[in-house]
């Protein structure tokens, strides 16, 4: 199954973003967890950005997958969000934790639309607004006199 088209992003692009984050997911490290993640953000450009989660025998040291995909969009000097595919591991659908949330947050919409998905089909997409509404970000420090 492939995700429902949406309206802000072209269906070549969502599944280009779907594609790159199911690879991530295939490189990922999570020998402690056994939950490996693989995540893709489509930049401004229409570039994806793919990471995945990097445990740490040092457990709390370990990384996410949405904060390397979205380090790998930075170091490209990609600025802007435009889309978040998510995949996870096990049988429910994941969303991006709270603290990626955040992170998101810095490059994102509201209105970003986040895909979630596993390795053969697609789940429910949520916005940015959805998952962390009435949230802090860099315009309230532009707000400050
Ligand atoms: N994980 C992610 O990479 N992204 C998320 O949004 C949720 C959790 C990783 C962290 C850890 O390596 C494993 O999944 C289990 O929590």
């Amino acid at each position: 199954m492939n995700s429902a088209s949406h309206p802000r992003v072209a269906d070549v692009q969502q599944q280009a973003l779907l594609a790159a984050a199911r690879h991530a997911h295939t490189r990922a490290y999570a020998p402690y967890s056994q939950f490996p993640v693989g995540a893709a953000v489509l930049d401004e450009q229409g570039r994806v950005h793919a990471g995945c989660n990097v445990e740490n025998a040092a457990y709390p040291q370990g990384a996410c997958a949405e904060a390397a995909a979205l380090a790998a969009m930075v170091l490209a000097g990609g600025r802007h969000v435009r889309a978040v595919c998510v995949v996870g591991t096990g049988g429910r659908w994941i969303t991006p934790c709270g603290g990626c949330r955040q992170r998101l947050r810095e490059f994102c919409a509201p209105d970003t639309p986040i895909f979630t998905a596993n390795a053969t089909d697609s789940g429910p997409t949520y916005t940015l607004a959805e998952l962390l509404p009435h949230s802090f970000g860099p315009d309230h420090l532009e707000a400050t006199p």
